[in-house]
């Protein structure tokens, strides 16, 4: 089973793999491919919800997801993002929906955005192990106005070099780094003691993770530019929605072999009375 330890022994080392998941199904089948930890991101508000972006994704979704994925994680380290608004009021706030979320649904990390150093530490002194997230940060979205590439400009990128070393200081385990330049990404990544997760940040971090239904095109919705689409889910899904139409229209499914059969004289003597 993969714990915090890996993270720490495979820094510099050995890549590690993250995916994300927010069901039983998927994260059994990411576990079964060997990945090493699955994320069930607050992105579930927009793949799995048809939300515009994260910011309604409550605690209770999270828990409800959370729970389903530990459920198919037999060997990954499982993460559960902290939603908007489920940290930033108060430190004492932020280390009650923590602890919810790990009790509840049996993770073994939760995640956070921005530079909630106290939040961070006192999670972590509840014996939480936190993964830090910069650059860009989706719930910023509304006063970073829009999905962009973060820490491009240089005294952006002095700031978010300057911020990760406090994530590490106040006791992040791991750091994710989204749409970062890759040479930031790198300094960043040799400077901390702690794992770097990349996202959009190049293939110079410890760890690199993805949205599932990016990766696999689940979805036919355009990508951001870091993402490879490793297979074509969507249009085998498509293909196979379509011939599921066209053979129960036309009477060729279910046929024979999808049914079931009963003797003559059983089916008589069960209609005898009502004909
Ligand atoms: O919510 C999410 O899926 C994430 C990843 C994009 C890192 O935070």
């Amino acid at each position: 089973m993969v714990t915090i330890n890996n993270f720490k022994e495979n820094k510099g080392k050995k890549k590690m793999t993250m995916l994300t998941a927010y069901d039983y199904l998927t994260a059994k089948n990411i576990d079964e491919a060997g990945i090493d930890s699955i994320l069930v991101g607050d992105s579930l508000g927009m793949v799995m919800l048809g939300y515009p972006d994260t910011l309604s994704v409550t605690v209770d979704d999270m828990i409800h997801h959370g729970k389903a994925v530990v459920r198919g994680a037999k060997n990954a380290f499982v993460v559960v993002d902290m939603p908007f608004m489920s940290y930033q009021v108060s430190v004492e706030e932020a280390v009650r929906n923590a602890g919810r979320i790990v009790k509840e649904t049996g993770c073994q990390a939760v995640k956070l955005e921005g530079m909630y150093v106290d939040q961070i530490k006192a999670i972590t002194t509840a014996g939480i192990p936190v993964v830090g997230h910069l650059g860009l940060t989706p719930q910023s979205v509304n006063s970073m106005g829009g999905y962009k590439v973060q820490g491009k400009e240089k005294e952006a990128a002095k700031k978010l070099i300057a911020d990760c070393l406090k994530l590490e200081e106040a006791g992040a385990f791991a750091i994710t780094l989204e749409c970062v330049p890759r040479r930031i990404a790198e300094f960043i990544t040799k400077k901390l003691h702690v794992s770097t997760i990349g996202i959009g940040a190049s293939n110079e971090c410890d760890c690199q993770v993805l949205v599932w239904q990016d990766m696999t095109g689940y979805t036919n919705q355009p990508a951001a530019k870091f993402v490879k689409r490793f297979a074509n889910l969507y249009e085998e899904e498509i293909k196979a929605f379509t011939e599921y139409k066209n053979e129960v229209e036309n009477m060729t499914y279910p046929d024979k072999s999808h049914t079931y059969m009963m003797p003559d004289e059983d089916f008589e003597y069960a209609i005898k009375e009502y004909k």
